[in-house]
Formats: C-alpha cells, sequence, structure tokens
C-alpha cells in the first residue's frame, strides 16, 4: 500500500492505494476515478480493452465516497489532479456509500454545516484546515524557540476571566463554574515560576451574535512575559504575526492556492506594524463620520474604516479603561485610559489580537474589581499575585480561528474550526 503524497517516488512501477472515490465518469472506451485518500488525490485510468470485466463492473458500482482499493501502474500526467494517474489493473470495493449528500453543486451554507462531518471530506475545508494545522504548529514553534514554557490552563473556572455577560455556566457539585473564558490569569500566575509561558486552548463564550468573526467555542494562544511592558508586548505580537504568516507561505502553497487566497498580499505583511492611540483612533473615526464616541469599545464598522487602504495590521493601543476588562493597568500618562492594544487585520478581519500590561498595583487592581461588581472572593488567588512580589508584567490572546480566515482569505471563521459551536448550533 502507498500513500498517494508518495506516489512520485514510484513511476513506472505497479502500486496499491486505498482511499475513498471521488468521482467516477465514462464511457464505452476508457473510464476515470478520482481517489483521495487524505494524503492527495489520484486519477486512475481504466481502459476497456484492457482490464478484466470484474474491474470494469466494479468500475461501474462506485458511487461518490464508497472506499476502495485501486491497483496500477504509476505515469506522470501534469494535467491529472495531483499530477499522476495510475494505469488501474485491479479495483476492489471495500466498502460502498449510500448516495452522498454533498454533491458537486453549490450547497446552502447550513445545509452544509448539518453535514459538517462530511463537508470536511471537500477540497476547501481540507485545504483550510490543513492550514490551521500548520499555523497551530507555528505557534508552537515560535513560543518553543523562544523558550516559553507551556502551560495548560483550566477549563472549568470559578473565577470570570472577562465579562460577566458573555459566560457559560454549569454545576460544579453545587456550585456554580464557568467554562474558561480565557487562560489569562492563571498564566499570569505561572510567570513567577517560568517568566515566560503561553496557554492554547479552547475558550468559550455565550455571545448572542451571529456574525462572520463569533463562535462561542474558538481557540486562543495566549503569552505571558514577566517584566515586559506595553511596547514589549506589541512587539512580541507583530513578530509572531510574521513568523505565522511567513510559516504558512512556505510550506501552504498549495493550499492557498487552492483557497485561491491572492497571496501577495501576505507577502507584504512584515515588521514593524504601524500604531494609533485609541483616541486618534476615534478623531480619524470622527471624520469618516462614525458615530463613536471616545469612551466606547469599537465597533466592527469601526475596525473596517480604521482600516481602509491599509496593508499591513495596525495596533489601536490605549483604549479607555470603561471599555476593556478589570485587569489592564492604568496609563499612568492618562488614567482614563489603560495599557491595552487591539491588533486588527488587514482586508476587513478585525481584531484578531487584544493584549495589554497587567495592573500589578494590588490597590488599585482591587478596586476596579469592585468597580466591575466582580464577586472579590473569587479573585483571592489572583490577587495574592500581588502580595508576593508583584512584578510588571504584559501578555495577549491571539484568536485562532480569525487569524486563520485572515490568512486563508475566507469570509468567516466557522469554516477555519473543524466543528464549530454556534448560537445556534451543537451538531454535528
Ligand atoms: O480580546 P479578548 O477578549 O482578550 C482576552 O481574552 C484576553 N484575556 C487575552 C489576553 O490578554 N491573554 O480575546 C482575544 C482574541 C480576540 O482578539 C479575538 O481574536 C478572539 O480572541 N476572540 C474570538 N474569536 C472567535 N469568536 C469569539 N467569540 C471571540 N472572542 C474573542
Ligand atoms: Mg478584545
Amino acid at each position: 500500500m502507498v500513500e498517494i503524497k508518495d506516489l512520485g517516488r514510484h513511476t513506472g512501477e505497479a502500486v496499491t492505494v486505498r482511499g475513498w472515490v471521488e468521482t467516477t465518469r465514462g464511457h464505452g472506451k476508457v473510464a476515470f476515478t478520482v481517489v483521495r485518500d487524505g494524503t492527495g488525490v489520484v486519477q486512475g485510468v481504466l481502459v476497456r480493452a484492457q482490464v478484466d470485466d470484474a474491474v470494469w463492473d466494479v468500475h461501474a458500482t462506485l458511487s461518490q465516497e464508497s472506499l476502495v482499493s485501486m491497483t496500477g501502474e504509476v505515469k506522470e500526467d501534469a494535467r491529472a489532479p495531483g499530477g499522476y494517474e495510475l494505469g488501474v489493473t485491479r479495483l476492489e470495493l471495500l466498502a460502498p456509500a449510500a448516495e452522498y449528500p454533498i454533491q458537486p453543486k453549490e450547497h446552502g451554507v447550513d445545509f452544509l454545516l448539518d453535514h459538517r462531518h462530511l463537508w470536511l471530506r471537500s477540497s476547501l475545508q481540507r485545504a483550510g484546515l490543513r492550514v490551521r494545522a500548520e499555523v497551530e504548529q507555528s505557534i508552537h514553534d515560535f513560543f518553543y524557540e523562544r523558550d516559553f514554557v507551556r502551560i495548560d490552563t483550566p477549563i472549568l473556572t470559578g473565577a470570570i476571566g472577562e465579562h460577566a455577560g458573555t459566560l457559560f455556566e454549569t454545576d460544579y457539585f453545587g456550585e456554580p463554574a464557568f467554562l474558561a473564558q480565557t487562560g489569562q490569569l492563571y498564566v499570569e500566575a505561572a510567570c513567577p515560576a517560568f517568566r515566560r509561558v503561553y496557554c492554547f486552548g479552547p475558550t468559550f463564550r455565550a455571545e448572542r451574535s451571529k456574525t462572520r468573526r463569533h463562535l462561542t467555542e474558538f481557540w486562543m494562544v495566549e503569552p505571558e512575559v514577566a517584566f515586559a511592558d506595553s511596547a514589549d508586548n506589541m512587539r512580541l505580537q507583530e513578530d509572531l504575526i510574521c513568523y505565522v504568516v511567513e510559516r504558512a507561505l512556505e510550506r501552504c502553497r498549495e493550499e492557498l492556492k487552492v483557497l485561491e487566497r491572492d497571496t501577495s498580499k501576505l507577502e507584504l505583511v512584515k515588521t514593524p506594524f504601524p500604531r494609533m492611540s485609541y483616541s486618534e483612533a476615534v478623531e480619524q473615526l470622527a471624520a469618516k463620520g462614525s458615530e463613536t464616541r471616545w469612551g466606547a469599545d469599537l465597533g466592527a464598522s469601526d475596525e473596517v474604516a480604521l482600516m481602509e487602504g491599509r496593508d499591513l495590521p495596525l495596533f489601536v493601543h490605549d483604549y479607555p479603561k470603561e471599555a476593556k476588562a478589570f485587569y489592564m493597568k492604568e496609563n499612568p500618562d492618562d488614567p482614563r485610559t489603560v495599557l491595552c492594544d487591539d491588533l486588527l487585520a488587514p482586508e476587513g478581519y478585525g481584531e484578531i489580537i487584544g493584549g495589554s500590561q497587567r495592573e500589578d498595583d494590588l490597590e488599585r487592581l482591587r478596586a476596579r474589581i469592585r468597580e466591575e461588581g466582580l464577586p472579590e472572593e473569587a479573585y483571592a488567588w489572583y490577587l495574592d499575585l500581588r502580595r508576593y512580589g508583584t512584578f510588571p508584567h504584559s501578555g495577549f490572546g491571539l484568536g485562532v480561528e480569525r487569524t486563520i480566515a485572515w490568512i486563508t482569505g475566507r469570509h468567516h471563521i466557522r469554516e477555519l474550526i473543524p466543528f464549530p459551536r454556534l448560537m445556534n448550533r451543537l451538531y454535528p
């Protein structure tokens, strides 16, 4: 048995591949079948005059997604999907397929999402998820190469990580528990142990928004660095983004081609990225006719407006305190604001990273917890980090699906996670 990706090493030899039938066609004299084995696709060619009747008959019964074993000589053929053909001599049906719901035609997205367990087999979906796997690996490599220690943070948590409004609550032996909105508070705790740490895992937000960039379960990578300030934090973010984009360009050429991504846009992504304060952003937006007033968080349309004409991602930094989470450090130069940044991606993809320097002053942090109406008891352990050798530190969270949607050029982030969880979707 040979894997289709290795066919190039077997030109002129007879080999057997095993896989699922994508298409079949043919007429009286020649028939074709395209088989996918998970490593690639290859076209089998059956010549009526050269194959046994039994082989010809098996071919006639094949339906889309039947599992077959196919034997034949490997021939190079630039026109064939995958670049090789098999001159078939044997064909065996290993498992038949009932009528396959996904046909080579346009289907509505709800239909496709209902059949996500099968839709995964389609070429665009395969390409997108392969890019995802490469991006995830590159994120781990980036941090590994820079001596970060990976810390796995809990999914079941007692303290609210971000906003009270978007919690999934569950019963934890009679006590309320929340699915983690972030691993941040825990990586902060690991900083004095390891200095540079990160977590990478699923996070949960009960967001009632049906937009192209919201999932209720999404993956986030969250580094945290002791002694890093907000400027260091932004430099780490731009380095990570460039590393990941470069790696996708280098190792996912084929996939990006299948996805019809205009990669010249990605080639432009180089450090340093421009930086703009929130106050400047609000001024620019006002000039563009936005209703957003100083104090409010920027909306999706504001982000798009700010990115008009820009090729590079943009840092917007130092937002008003009231627009952001309780743990961000007050800006000593303008206490109405906090030392934070959002990184906006070009081409309409909006915020892909949220980061900040953390409030390291015990009393200020406690005051912020109270102001936000959060239960102080739940944060006793978090406040301890400011009691025992408090230290300046910063970190950020990169939304994996949003970043991959931008890199692949897909419109909706739900295609970049194998099994999306959306407001109205828990199956498959
Ligand atoms: O800006 P957020 O809420 O930041 C945090 O959670 C911080 N605790 C991170 C940190 O500093 N360690 O979320 C970070 C990123 C966003 O920029 C966005 O890319 C993504 O997570 N994100 C979502 N992605 C998909 N669906 C959602 N509902 C998302 N909410 C946030
Ligand atoms: Mg954010």
